[in-house]
């Protein structure tokens, strides 16, 4: 198999990520070119990783003809828009979570994919990290009994670019920055049901000064086989990132910690480099990860897009997963504002951003 060009926009933090999950599965992809407004920042991401092409306008890099598929790094709000002028370039699109800010949007992109005969695939990791893939493996395979509870976790002290903390760039908070994972992670992992009713309960616990947002998260996904999904998103918690899940059956259960779990008990008096995402000190007893991005299952999802691209393979989080994720983040915020559980479909119109639903449940209102 030709290894797949990829052009990545963005030239911060999940640019890294994807650059380093690329050059892991280097036989399958390589990255041709990055686009970032900054030119300094687009040229010294280009030099750190061995990049040809650096351009400052996305624009520019859609036009060039090397380029077969565009990896989307940027902020939730401009996600929609360049991947409908990526489809309209021709351009395969894998786009980061949340897949957008509104229903409509997650719409009009779906469609230009399919208009233009590329692929929408949906940056969700979690669906490749091999702790969470064997755990699905046992459930599949009879080991839980009926599966009737998947918890997952995903909680850390807060994001590090401003414009998370923004709900008009970022369309909300906690939940609409970690909970996408668990929502998708819920869904996938008892097959994609239907989904039933959603609850969630918000509040802004701690940043009150710095965001509108939500700090503090729990949902309840009801799906119609009669499964729960819980998710907590959380940017509260110091001490690095925890990403976690519990699943229970009639028949047993299993417990995976993605990061604390696989780390190394250390202590240390004088500290070292890095111990694991958002972690604030390396001194005293800290949980150093190796093999981060392997664990979290980046480079097994690039390989997975890769040879979705060469027709190899069907793509497991696509446009639709995204949608899907979309309408329970809908769900939730309306649920928090309402003080109610939502039931399904729960499609409003004219929303701006998700968080609006929370903060405006009228608008909620005269939908359900
Ligand atoms: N899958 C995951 O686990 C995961 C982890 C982190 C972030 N993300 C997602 O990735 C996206 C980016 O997040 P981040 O943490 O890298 O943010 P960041 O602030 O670290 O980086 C954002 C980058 O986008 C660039 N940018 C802004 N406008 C642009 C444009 N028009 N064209 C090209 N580049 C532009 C900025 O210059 C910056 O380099 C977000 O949607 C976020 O939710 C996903």
């Amino acid at each position: 198999m030709s290894k797949v060009r990829i052009g990545i926009l963005g030239s911060r933090f999940q640019a890294d990520c994807i650059a380093g999950a690329v050059k892991a599965m280097a036989e399958e992809a390589e990255v041709v070119a990055v686009a970032s407004p900054t030119r300094a920042h687009a040229t010294a991401f280009a030099t750190r990783h061995g990049i040809p092409l650096a351009y400052t306008d996305h624009r520019e890099l859609l036009r060039d003809p090397d380029v077969e598929l565009i990896w989307i790094a940027v902020p939730n709000r401009l996600h929609a828009q360049i991947t409908i002028d990526a489809a309209q370039a021709g351009k395969h699109v894998v786009c980061e979570k949340p897949l957008c800010l509104t229903i409509e949007e997650a719409d009009a992109m779906i469609d230009a994919c399919r208009r233009a005969g590329v692929l929408l695939l949906y940056g969700e990791e979690l669906f490749f990290a091999p702790k969470y893939v064997k755990a699905k493996q046992l459930a599949d395979e009879g080991a839980f009994g009926r599966v009737h509870l998947v918890k997952q976790g995903e909680k850390h002290s807060g994001p590090h670019s401003e414009w998370f903390w923004d709900v008009e760039q970022s369309g909300g908070g906690a939940v609409m920055d970690l909970g996408c994972h668990g929502i998708a992670f819920c869904w996938w992992f008892l097959g994609k049901p239907a989904i039933k009713s959603v609850y969630s309960q918000m509040a802004t616990q701690v940043h009150q000064e710095r965001t509108q947002g939500e700090d503090e998260a729990v949902t309840i996904i009801e799906f119609a086989n009669g499964a729960i999904g819980m998710v907590e998103s959380s940017w509260n918690r110091p001490g690095g990132m925890d990403d976690s899940i519990e699943v229970f059956g009639d028949k047993g259960q299993t417990y995976a910690d993605l990061l604390m779990g696989n780390a190394l008990p250390t202590y240390s008096e004088v500290g070292f480099g890095y111990a694991v995402e958002k972690a604030a000190t390396t001194r005293g007893w800290t949980y150093p990860v190796f093999e981060e991005q392997w664990n979290y299952g980046f480079p097994q999802a690039t390989r997975h897009f890769a040879r979705c691209v060469r027709g190899k393979e069907t793509p497991i989080s696509d446009g639709e997963t995204g949608r899907v994720v979309q309408e329970v983040l809908y769900a939730a915020y309306a649920s928090a504002g309402l003080g109610r559980k939502v039931m399904l479909p729960f499609r409003p119109t004219g929303i701006a951003k998700p968080i609006d639903l929370w903060k405006a449940p009228e608008r909620a209102k005269a939908v359900v």
